[in-house]
């Protein structure tokens, strides 16, 4: 879907009945209003049924592709392990539909180029799912720096850490493409395309050490050298959950509670001069919302797409793929 000749609510296709459908995206789909959920697909039919009675989803279908062919759907979600997006990408591209796919959108940079070049050709609408860029707080963010409120940018620190209690998950598979750097480690690499002067690293311009469990790597830090400006960034599957940021500048620094996926409690504090200043920028319940409906007033012609993978989606896999060369191996464990 390229051009705005929706009338009324977007029809989703749900790809795969997971955590994240069920967490974020459907209950980000009915507050943003405009749309509505009226197919899920599972490899297993029994749990497409029980996650879509669950979650009020219209229908609930056996095979991810009787989502893409049908007729009766404007846009898909692809929830599937990252190593499934690219292809189920291309297939609903290629099927006039508009995409929203799950972080990260690839598992290397020359596959994000083929998908990006099939959103190209085939016109049709593909977001990698960071919702944070569509968000009043990051908004916020930008205003502030581009008023100069902490002078000259000069480092983002920005670890995302949490433990993972399962010891069965798609993030802990090299066969699915998990790991803390694909996981989460791309959220500082998103967010420093937003504040730093983007610019893919120079060769030879990160430092970084993991540890794996064999597969992928569990914990992971790293420094992105820019020239004058560098991204610190840390991701985990191990640690206590920690996911602030800091932008660091000449004059300042602004800090952020939760910049991904923040909560109308969230704070975002502006420290210059000695002095601090406390703000609460209005946030939606869900975080997936304000995406969702921009998504929707762009597939019915109110508004330009913004945000779209053709933007960012490239230079974030490059700068993943030069963290992980940085770290190999990963320490085991
Ligand atoms: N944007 C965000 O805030 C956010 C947050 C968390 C996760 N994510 C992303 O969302 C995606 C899904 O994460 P999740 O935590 O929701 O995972 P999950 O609960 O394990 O769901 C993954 C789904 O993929 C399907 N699948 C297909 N082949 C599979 C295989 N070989 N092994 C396991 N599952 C398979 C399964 O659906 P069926 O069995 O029903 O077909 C499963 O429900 C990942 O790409 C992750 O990075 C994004």
């Amino acid at each position: 879907m390229s051009a705005g000749r929706l009338k009324g609510d977007v029809r989703w296709g749900v790809l795969g009945a997971a955590r994240i459908a069920r967490s974020s995206f459907l209950p980000g789909l009915r507050e943003a209003g405009g749309g509505r959920a009226v197919l899920v697909a599972s490899r297993d039919l029994a749990r497409a049924e029980a996650f879509a009675r669950a979650e009020g989803v219209d229908e609930a279908v056996e095979g991810y592709e009787t989502v893409i062919e049908s007729p009766d759907i404007d846009a898909v979600y692809i929830a599937l392990p990252n190593s499934h997006h690219a292809s189920w990408t291309v297939k609903a591209l290629e099927a006039g539909k508009a995409v929203l796919c799950e972080k990260p959108l690839c598992v290397s940079s020359a596959e994000t180029e083929a998908v990006l070049a099939v959103a190209a050709s085939t016109g049709s609408w593909l977001w990698e799912s960071f919702v944070f860029p569509f968000q009043a707080q990051h908004r916020r963010v930008l205003e502030l720096l581009a008023g100069g409120a902490i002078g000259e940018v000069l480092e983002l620190v920005s670890p995302y850490h949490f433990k993972l209690s399962r010891s069965v998950d798609i993030r802990l598979s090299g066969e699915l493409a998990g790991g803390a750097l694909a996981d989460v480690g791309c959220y500082p690499v998103r967010l420093a395309q937003e504040v730093l002067s983007t610019h893919d690293p120079a060769p030879g311009e990160v430092v970084g050490f993991a540890t794996g469990n064999g597969e992928v790597d569990i914990d992971t830090v790293a420094i992105v050298n820019y020239g004058v400006q560098r991204l610190v960034l840390g991701c985990s599957l191990t640690r206590a959950l920690d996911v602030f940021t800091r932008v660091l500048g000449t004059e300042g620094q602004i800090h952020l509670s939760s910049p991904f996926h923040p909560a109308p409690s969230d704070a975002l504090v502006l420290r210059r001069d000695g002095k601090e200043t406390v703000e609460h920028p209005t946030v939606d319940t869900r975080s997936f919302s304000a995406a969702l409906r921009h998504i929707h007033s762009v597939l019915r012609g109110e508004q330009a797409p913004a945000h779209l993978a053709a933007e960012s989606a490239l230079r974030s896999a490059r700068t993943i793929e030069a963290i992980a060369a940085a770290c190999r191996p990963p320490h085991p464990g």
